[in-house]
């Protein structure tokens, strides 16, 4: 069952979105070489506790790894998702860092992230961003009462796909509300074998596409939580929380 919100849910996903939003944007500016990957989860956390949110990572458990104990993720260049923070992980020049971070806030989440260039890139690692961000925006412009699910999911893959780059099969997006993760499924392909429901006004998805600048496979490291990309080469990752109204998307993890 995919959960409606009505407009008084809408405002209180709002405000977690604009938490999220914020985060994301100091995170942005403190991105630099030297910085380590740590500084950036104590910043966040720092702004979550004084915003009094709960993080929406932390503690957040997953079968296989049991409980993921930091409030951000932080993936830089071939890390596809749930890169762990680190000290002894120093950024540097020509590296891409994906960070995404989502809070609780008044019972409601928001999920949203963002890959940052690091000093000067290469001209392929910019232009794997620049696909990403905009099979991310073309699939909001999608979010609207009376498409359907696959109109989402296939806007991402088109994209992707026409500019020579992979789409990762084994994260998905997802319905989002009282709970992080709600159904549906977003995936950033289309698969006829899954379900495609007629999107309605209420419902609130998280778009999150996860490009590959080579082959679409990911592995798992022994960490059990961060996703790499088995050919080594890099990764890109955006994602909004994205509200489906009667006016259209409503993208409430930006201003
Ligand atoms: N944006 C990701 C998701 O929606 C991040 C989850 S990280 C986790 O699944 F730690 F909470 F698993
Ligand atoms: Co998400």
């Amino acid at each position: 069952m995919i959960v409606r919100k009505n407009q008084s849910e809408l405002e209180r996903m709002r405000a977690a979105g604009l938490l999220v939003y914020q985060i994301l944007n100091t995170l942005r500016g403190m991105v630099a070489e030297g910085v380590s990957t740590l500084e950036l989860e104590l910043m966040a956390e720092k702004m979550m506790a004084e915003a009094g949110a709960k993080p929406a990572f932390k503690g957040y458990s997953s079968a296989n790894a049991g409980k993921y104990p930091y409030v951000l993720c932080v993936s830089v260049n071939d890390e596809i998702v749930h890169g762990m923070p680190s000290q002894k992980k120093i950024l540097k020049k020509g590296d891409i860092v994906s960070l995404d971070t989502g809070v609780q806030l008044n019972g409601y989440y928001g999920d949203s992230a963002i890959t940052v260039a690091v000093g000067e890139i290469s001209q392929e690692a910019q232009r794997l961003m620049d696909v990403t961000r905009e099979s991310l925006e073309l699939a909001i412009e999608k979010a609207r009462p009376g498409n359907r699910l696959f109109d989402i999911c296939g806007a991402v893959e088109r994209h992707v796909l026409a500019n020579g780059f992979s789409v990762v099969r084994e994260f998905v997006g997802h319905g989002i509300g009282t709970q992080m993760h709600e159904e549906p499924q977003v995936p950033n392909y289309v698969d006829r074998r899954n379900e495609n429901p007629r999107l309605k006004e209420g419902m609130v998805l998280a778009i999150e596409p996860m490009v590959n600048a080579g082959a679409p496979g990911s592995r798992v490291r022994s960490d059990k939580w961060t996703a790499v990309t088995e050919d080594g080469k890099y990764s890109a990752h955006f994602e909004h929380t994205v509200a489906i109204t009667a006016n259209g998307p409503w993208v409430l993890t930006r201003p």
